[in-house]
């Protein structure tokens, strides 16, 4: 493990203006220095950086931090890859302490598994082109689906042989442990080859590296699975997992929105047509972590799915999730019996975005659309979809945005904005005060105690609450009210410390932002 005074050394060396001129052209100006943003597409510049705090700030799109920061979201690298590609810039060796021994067999074992999987591409690459069946059946399968080599190189895509036991059987004989072999799901306990007669496509992590498979069926069979999957290994964590990420996301940083398909074949054609932004969610549904991911490299998602009622419903539960993370949702609904892959080898890459962009609809105002054509004419439905729609509105965090679904659904839905107001902040209430009430019992035991205002247990009570929840309009305005009827009061008579400096100094101390939103 890298020692803390190793990373202490990298921190203090790496030069916020040096590390982010690797990738942007900054030109100073006054203290600072200023470029187009790579985080976000802008044509005047608002990206600044500060040499003297040894930070950068984006006052278009708010990203910022240091440089260890600006690596790690630049080039999707963990921390501690951040770390060694600065230690290489400024040319620091990394000093590693021991660690036990339990750790250093779990980082050996990853290794063995990320080796026994790059060997595992490459040999089904090679059943692919290089053996008389795997091209008769499998490149044959890919080139009749419009799939050209290139692409079906870039994506490592290969072939499992119809045979009991041939990747087995060799990998034995490369030395390789058979029960890694199985851990990583290639073969199954009765030492079969798992993958047989399939074509393969493989997972990649975020640096390009293999983590799992997925196989899928020659021809039409009921009783089989279409696809089969690796199962979750220490290196392959399903619900973190994006399929196409890696090769997708400097283009979705350029593009600033990601599309969001749902199969594997329809992020390599869609790739192959030159749209590069592009990933699925591979093997799961859509998973908050998922959501995350994107969320490093864009605030917009375009989910792309196949007309079919199943599909559109699926969709609609899902996409709650990424509204909850702040971003925006645009969903587009392919014509039936298309899905992305089939739609854009029929009509090809420039109709497929003139569609996408005639097509797609705000999230949102879609959900509500759909709900209350199904409830037209009967007031107990339309109320259970005011119901359903106010949980919606409810996680739209951003002010200006919840405002504007509000103005348009109560047009839609002829209803006094200020009812649908009321049942929203009700609702956030509710919430909210479970919430306090939880992380009170949790955290904040010890601080109700020593509290001592003059204002009486109520208003105690209340400081510790506000002051000690996530940051949210909620939380503000009670702030405010408290800063406004109580701010000029004594908290602590001893000290003679006033209600408003408590406030400040407990802000100051739990509220990590606003020493970014300072520059
Ligand atoms: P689809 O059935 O839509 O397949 O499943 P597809 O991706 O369009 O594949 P083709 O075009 O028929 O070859 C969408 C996704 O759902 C997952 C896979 O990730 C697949 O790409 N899936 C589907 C499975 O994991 N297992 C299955 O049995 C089916
Ligand atoms: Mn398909």
């Amino acid at each position: 493990m890298i020692t803390k005074r190793s990373i202490e050394r990298v921190t203090e060396t790496a030069r916020i203006e040096e590390v982010v001129g690797n990738f942007v052209n900054l030109r100073r100006r006054g203290v600072n220095l200023i470029g187009l943003c790579p985080f976000h597409n802008e044509k005047t510049p608002s990206f600044t950086v500060s040499p003297s705090k040894n930070i950068y700030k984006c006052f278009g799109c708010g990203k910022g931090g240091d440089s260890v920061n600006f690596v790690m979201e630049h080039e999707g690298y963990s921390y501690i890859e951040s770390i060694q590609y600065l230690a290489k810039m400024y040319g620091i060796q990394l000093e590693e302490v021991e660690v036990s021994d339990e750790y250093k067999k779990s980082e050996e074992k990853d290794q063995s598994l990320f080796i026994i999987n790059e060997w595992a591409k490459n040999k089904f690459s090679h059943y692919l082109f290089n053996t008389q069946y795997g091209s008769k059946v499998g490149l044959a399968y890919f080139k009749e689906r419009g799939f050209r080599e290139a692409i079906i190189k870039k994506f490592d895509l290969g072939f499992a042989l119809d045979e009991a036991d041939a990747l087995t059987k060799s990998a034995m004989e490369t030395q390789y442990n058979v029960e890694l072999l199985k851990e990583l799901g290639l073969t199954s306990q009765s030492n079969r080859d798992f993958f047989r007669n399939r074509v393969m496509f493989t997972i990649h992590n975020l640096s390009g590296k293999p983590i799992g498979f997925a196989g899928r069926i020659m021809g039409k069979n009921d009783k089989l699975p279409k696809y089969i999957n690796s199962p979750e290994s220490s290196i392959y964590n399903k619900r973190k997992t994006l399929y196409g990420l890696f090769f997708a996301k400097n283009e979705i940083r350029k593009q600033d929105f990601c599309y969001l398909v749902e199969g594997y074949t329809d992020v390599i054609s869609l790739v192959q047509s030159g749209i590069e932004n592009v990933v699925a969610s591979s093997g799961t549904s859509l998973t908050t972590e998922q959501i995350l991911l994107i969320k490093r490299y864009t605030s917009t998602i375009k989910v792309i799915y196949d007309g079919d009622a199943a599909g559109i419903n699926a969709a609609v539960r899902g996409l709650e999730m990424i509204i909850a993370e702040s971003m925006n949702v645009k969903l587009v609904i392919l014509p039936e019996n298309h899905d992305p892959d089939s739609f854009i080898q029929e009509v090809g890459t420039s109709s497929f975005q003139e569609y996408v962009e005639k097509n797609e609809k705000d999230f949102v105002l879609f959900k509500v659309n759909l709900l209350l054509k199904d409830a037209e004419n009967d007031p107990i439905k339309k109320a259970n979809v005011l119901k359903d729609i106010i949980k919606t509105l409810s996680v739209v965090r951003e002010p200006i945005l919840r405002s504007m679904y509000v103005r348009e659904c109560s047009n839609i839905m002829k209803i006094d904005e200020k009812i649908i107001y009321n049942e929203i902040n009700k609702l956030i209430k509710t919430e909210i005060k479970e919430k306090n009430l939880k992380r009170l019992r949790d955290e904040n035991e010890d601080l109700k105690t020593d509290l001592t205002i003059a204002g009486g247990d109520e208003d105690k009570e209340k400081i510790s609450q506000t002051v000690y929840q996530v940051s949210d309009a909620y939380q503000e305005n009670e702030l405010m009210k408290i800063l406004l009827t109580k701010g000029c009061k004594i908290y602590n008579k001893e000290t003679g410390e006033l209600v408003v400096d408590r406030i400040i100094s407990e802000i100051k101390n739990n509220l990590q932002f606003l020493k970014i939103n300072c520059i």
